[in-house]
């Protein structure tokens, strides 16, 4: 599964009118898009897909934030997929991330930081399938 990735479009950036110009950079990178839909995710939604950062202090800020509004999940296909979509969204702190990024252009502070991409091909595939079924991915 290395050429498939797990992404977001984070409410902020849905709230702000970015997901589309947030959607052409990824088709302009190279990403094909095997998966995406609108959801607005419950509380216990966003708790069981953050489950690995439940001891961190930003825990509930983080889930009541992911399930504050609408988000855009992504099943992003390019060879090497997670380390080209982490590329293309830059260090989780927009105050660090590279020019050209999307968290550069978009994001406004740690906790909302427009996008969410996989961080390994094994987190890839259950983050894919928490959110799509086979049949929903093209
Ligand atoms: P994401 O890639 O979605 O994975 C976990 C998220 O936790 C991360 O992006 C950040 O948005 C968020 N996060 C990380 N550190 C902090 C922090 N110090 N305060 C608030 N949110 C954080």
């Amino acid at each position: 599964m290395n050429n498939l990735t797990f992404g977001i479009i984070k409410p902020d950036a849905v709230r702000a009118g970015n997901a589309g110009a947030i959607i052409q950079k990824i088709t302009d990178a190279g990403f094909k898009i095997r998966g995406m839909k609108l959801i607005h995710q419950s509380k216990a939604q966003s708790e069981g897909f953050y489950a690995v950062h439940k001891e961190r202090p930003f825990f509930s800020e983080l889930t009541e934030f992911m399930s504050s509004g609408v988000c855009v999940v992504l099943a992003l296909e390019k060879e090497n997929a997670v380390k080209a979509w982490r590329d293309l969204m830059g260090a989780t702190n927009p105050a660090e991330a590279a020019l050209g990024t999307l968290r550069k252009e978009f994001a406004t502070s740690i906790g909302e930081n427009a996008v969410h991409g996989s961080d390994s091909d094994e987190n890839a595939a259950i983050e894919i399938a928490y959110f799509f079924s086979k049949l929903e991915l093209v």
